[in-house]
């Protein structure tokens, strides 16, 4: 296979780029033309961002999954697709031919038709890295459904908020997950957060763990034996649903700075040729290549850069279960040499603590197969990246790193692996087709290098989002309200005397906590159902590994006996409402909170006392009490 949109020089990207913005429809018409579509479009883009209103390829119309199965069929029936790589080291590997993964997703898209699932219909997923989550996914798009995957870390609470907003009717899952040397119940985790769920009617369960379940008459049903009845009928090809280029192919939830996540709305032509590009150009992906990409196909990294632009692409794709350190901080390294990986896709909080086990887990591995290092998720320091670039890539592998967001739906700003050069620590530049903007707070253009604002841009690429779930004003409010024709990132950036781009963070109460983003106000709601809690605000701070962590200032009634086991207690509250991930690091009871006359809490400060910088905590004068600030110091956990 090969792709004839590939960019393979410098000079190619130049041109590319020049010819993206002086005609985009025509840069966009080219590049979709190599996807296999059952009618082209009437329009290769409709747009205002004032709505907003982007409508890409409107009135084409294809099937995905087309394009990432029936194509490659029969050239590739027998190459590679998946490999599966599970927890245990010990346990076998799995792997997939193209044929193969065609045949399972075309058993399951009937399972789920058999079972009443239509176009349109929303499917929440919720199971482990495992090679069914990637066909559950694939099965869904194929008959038109639109899924929803909810990350395996997320607790029930959350799981029923998601399902309840997007009125979810079927949901798949599996008896459980492995993690290292835990085992996560997700059936358990599903039938908690169903108590509050009466309109879903059917919940499909593989068996991976053998984690003993319960399952629930005229609702609950076997994977194995609904596609053994499938299967029982002959090998059957379920026909694809010719979808409408703006269809909607997934909802992926993502935390806003506001207490409630909001579904992020994909469609299926945009998102396929953006994703596609994306993935070829970044990555420089050659045919044969296996990509081991370790996100969770619960995140947008995982749809976007392990199921769907690598299968459009025909490429390999690894898929792992486990952890970095499980059994030992070598497992990466052992499957790179086990696999031959070409390209390694992963985030700085994972090379970071690799790099704090040493040298010693690499010994004995060759990682001679590596071509091309990738970064994502947050920004990577230049200690990491050294790091990578040296012990990983041994000097020879282009590290790119990637920036873009669940909104995006695809990589936005990275240099292209080998092609454009990379900077540490730098994003660098944007692809050929997307054109970034840098403002200042009160809206103004910031021209030229060597120059820091908020990043926006201003003009429509295909993968980028069209809406969030059931609430279009949301989304108007949140992306495209505070500036006028703009969208808006959540980041900061700084644009270098060369015109690369550098992130800097989000400029939002927006948290990313290892990669994972996550609202302070998500937090503080679930702080404050904690019994005895007045209020609470929390905040970011760098932490070693981790990139930011969480520290809670929480103010509460009255300690009964051990104020260590009320924090804990605390914490688990959060666990419980929400999932792992946003349990704060540092709690500190506090008698008050920084705030403004008008009864605004200063994060800043407390911004800045989480950090330690106590001598630069600003004016204060605006405070409605400074000597609160004084107190907070004074307890501070450092
Ligand atoms: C936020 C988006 C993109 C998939 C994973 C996260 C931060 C992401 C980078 C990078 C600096 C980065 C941004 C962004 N971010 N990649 N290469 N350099 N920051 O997706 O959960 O939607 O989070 O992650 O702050 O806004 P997400």
């Amino acid at each position: 296979m090969s792709y004839p949109f590939q960019l393979r020089s410098a000079a190619d990207y130049e041109q590319a780029y020049q010819s993206s913005v002086q005609n985009p429809e025509l840069f966009w018409s080219q590049i979709a033309e190599h996807f296999h579509w059952h009618k082209k479009w009437d329009a290769v883009l409709t747009w205002n961002f004032e709505e907003p209103k982007i409508e890409w390829f409107k009135g084409g119309q294809l099937n995905i999954t087309e394009n990432c199965l029936d194509r490659h069929l029969p050239a590739k029936a027998n190459d590679t697709a998946l490999i599966f790589e599970p927890n245990d080291p010990k346990s076998a590997t799995q792997k997939l031919s193209y044929q193969a993964l065609f045949d399972r997703v075309n058993q399951l898209a009937q399972v789920l038709k058999n079972n009443g699932v239509k176009k349109g219909d929303r499917v929440a997923i919720y199971m482990g890295m495992i090679p069914e989550l990637a066909i559950a996914t694939l099965a869904c798009a194929r008959i038109g459904a639109i899924h929803s995957v909810i990350f395996g870390g997320f607790s029930a609470q959350s799981i029923a908020d998601r399902l309840q907003d997007a009125q979810v009717s079927f949901v798949i899952t599996c008896d459980g997950a492995y993690r290292g040397t835990k085992e996560i119940p997700l059936k358990s985790v599903i039938d908690d957060a169903l108590v509050q769920c009466p309109f879903v009617e059917k919940v499909l369960v593989y068996m991976h763990t053998h984690t003993p379940i319960s399952m629930l008459k005229d609702r609950d049903l076997w994977w194995e034996d609904e596609v053994a009845k499938v299967v029982a009928l002959g090998n059957p090809i379920c026909k694809a649903e010719v979808m409408d280029a703006e269809d909607p192919l997934f909802i992926l939830y993502t935390s806003g700075s506001t207490g409630k996540p909001k579904g992020v709305v994909h469609t299926v032509g945009g998102y396929m040729v953006y994703t596609t590009y994306s993935f070829v150009n970044v990555f420089q992906y050659q045919e044969g290549d296996v990509h081991f990409c370790t996100a969770d196909i619960g995140w947008i990294t995982g749809h976007s850069y392990i199921v769907y632009g690598p299968l459009c692409a025909g490429a390999t794709i690894l898929l792992f279960e486990g952890i970095p350190t499980y059994p030992d901080a070598g497992r990466f390294w052992d499957i790179v040499d086990k696999h031959q990986v070409a390209i390694l896709y992963t985030a700085p909080t994972a090379i970071r603590s690799l790099m704090g086990f040493g040298l010693a887990p690499l010994e004995g591995k060759s990682l001679s197969s590596l071509k091309v290092l990738g970064s994502v998720g947050e920004p990577i320091n230049e200690e990491a990246w050294h790091w990578y670039h040296e012990h990983i890539g041994k000097g020879r592998c282009p590290i790119v790193d990637t920036w873009w967001q669940t909104e995006t739906g695809g990589i936005l700003i990275s240099n292209m692996a080998g092609i454009t050069p990379a900077k540490p620590a730098y994003a660098t530049l944007p692809l050929p087709g997307v054109q970034p903007i840098l403002l200042d707070e009160n809206g103004t253009v910031l021209e030229g290098n060597d120059i820091s604002g908020n990043l926006c841009m201003r003009f429509p690429w295909p993968g980028m989002l069209r809406t969030t779930y059931g609430d279009h004003v949301r989304c108007r409010t949140n992306y495209f309200a505070t500036y006028p024709n703009l969208y808006f990132t959540g980041d900061g950036c700084y644009r270098d005397t060369q015109g690369n781009y550098r992130i800097t963070g989000r400029v939002d109460d927006v948290l990313n906590v290892s990669g994972h983003r996550i609202g302070t106000a998500e937090i503080e709601n679930a702080i404050n159902s904690h019994t005895g809690v007045v209020e609470s605000a929390v905040v970011g701070y760098p932490h070693d590994i981790k990139g930011q962590g969480i520290y809670a200032f929480v103010i509460i009634e009255s300690v009964h006996g051990d104020a260590d086991l009320s924090k804990l207690d605390i914490a688990q509250t959060v666990t419980r409402l929400i999932g792992a991930i946003a349990k704060p690091d540092k709690i500190q009871f506090v008698q008050g909170l920084p705030k403004t006359r008008s009864g605004k809490i200063m994060r800043r400060i407390l911004r800045k006392i989480a950090e330690g910088a106590v001598d630069a905590l600003g004016d204060t004068s605006t405070l409605l009490d400074p000597s609160i600030v004084e107190q907070i110091v004074k307890g501070a956990e450092l």
